[in-house]
């Protein structure tokens, strides 16, 4: 799945603009404050109806433009074409059209199109809270098990009951047990899903790591979000007296996480900012294959500021990798002789310079 066209209005400094990117790789370049970022921000907002640096759309949205757009046209695994577009008036509402029909969820939306996002927040994957290693499995289980997703609406539901009469003790035992293994079999199937996706997803991760780093020590491992050796209904019998003084639920897929850690040690206590965003590339690059995989479509990558602290020899291995990928990128970059040597022959490789938010095609340097 790569975008053959993007049309990009009123977003951040961008003037109007129509692009037709290469399928493969298409590098921004431009010093700091030309518009690269924004660039990408526009895509996010197609794919994700969201940026990734702000909350809110409202600092979006051009100073003194009553809206932005985002319009893509892509192309879908099946080599049907799909319109897509994105539109949010200040202070109102969000609209997103596929094909000419309103989207009835964003999940639709992010089915259509799938993003990867490797910017210099990405470090916050290792060392954040547990809550952005739970969204990033979860993104890459909901595109390789659709299931994954009404599992989850359910645990949600079971759980905002569950804490409710935590909370309130207002609800009769029967009810409450019905609640509780409510939660409990949806829980299982989520942690089902995870486990297996986990399981293919280790091997592919280890293999896109060691090309990049040597780092053997670094052990990947699920953790469910309850007692391995319990049924998730025994353990919140157990700690209900805990719960109900907490006000809510402890245990519970809602606690999962990721973990990667070296020699006893978190990963992001002991490795440098580089190899920590070699780390979180290679968990995306492996999320990519496997969805790619699953869909016979691929996710579209977008890597702000890729040759930022990594060295020539590691700047070189990231950009095989993506290459390998088979997906299309965009990557943005202050330098474009940097990026510009490298490639294969027979990659499609397309140069855009940003300046002052005006971006123009500078070359495509094979097609
Ligand atoms: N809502 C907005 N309207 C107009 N310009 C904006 C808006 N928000 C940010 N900017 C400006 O847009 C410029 C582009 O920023 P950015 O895309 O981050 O540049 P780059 O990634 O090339 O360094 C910045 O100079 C910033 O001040
Ligand atoms: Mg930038």
């Amino acid at each position: 799945m790569s975008l053959t066209r993007l049309s990009v209005t009123g977003v951040r400094n961008l003037q109007p603009v129509t692009l037709a990117p290469s399928p493969r790789i298409n590098i921004l370049h431009g010093d700091n404050g030309s518009g690269k970022t924004s660039l990408l921000e526009a895509i996010h907002l197609l794919g994700l109806a969201r940026s990734f640096r702000s909350t809110r759309l409202n600092p979006v949205i051009a100073y003194e433009h009553p809206s932005c757009t985002v319009f893509g046209e892509t192309q879908l695994a099946s080599g049907q074409l799909c319109a897509l577009g994105v539109a949010r008036e200040r202070g109102g509402d969000l609209r997103i059209r596929i094909n000419g029909q309103n989207a009835r969820s964003m999940s639709e939306l992010a089915d259509t199109l799938p993003l990867q996002l490797i910017n210099p927040d990405s470090f916050r994957l290792l060392e954040g809270a547990p809550k952005l290693r739970r969204q990033f499995l979860d993104w890459g289980v909901f595109h390789v098990e659709h299931r994954f997703l009404g599992a989850w609406q359910r645990v949600q539901q079971a759980l905002r009951q569950r804490n409710s009469w935590l909370r309130r003790g207002t609800l009769d035992a029967v009810s409450q047990a019905a609640w509780t293994r409510e939660l409990a079999q949806a829980s299982d199937e989520i942690d089902g899903y995870r486990r297996r996706y986990i399981q293919v997803f280790k091997p592919v991760f280890e293999r896109t790591l060691a090309a990049l780093l040597q780092l053997e020590e670094l052990q990947l491992s699920y953790y469910r979000g309850w007692d391995k050796e319990r049924s998730l209904e025994d353990v919140l019998d157990a700690s209900i007296d805990r719960d109900r003084a907490l006000g809510h639920t402890q245990a519970g897929p809602q606690r999962a996480d990721l973990r990667l850690r070296i020699g006893g040690h978190n990963a992001a206590d002991v490795l440098s900012r580089g190899q920590q965003k070699l780390v979180v590339c290679a968990l995306k690059i492996a999320q990519g294959h496997l969805v790619s995989e699953a869909k016979r479509g691929q996710c579209i990558y977008l890597v702000d500021d890729l040759p930022s602290e990594l060295d020539d020899q590691h700047r070189q291995a990231l950009c095989e990798l993506l290459e390998q990928l088979d997906c299309q990128v965009f990557i943005t970059c202050v330098d474009s002789t940097v990026l510009q040597a490298g490639w294969k022959a027979e990659t499609p490789v397309s140069m855009f310079h940003v300046e002052h938010g005006r971006i123009t095609q500078t070359t495509a340097l094979s097609e």
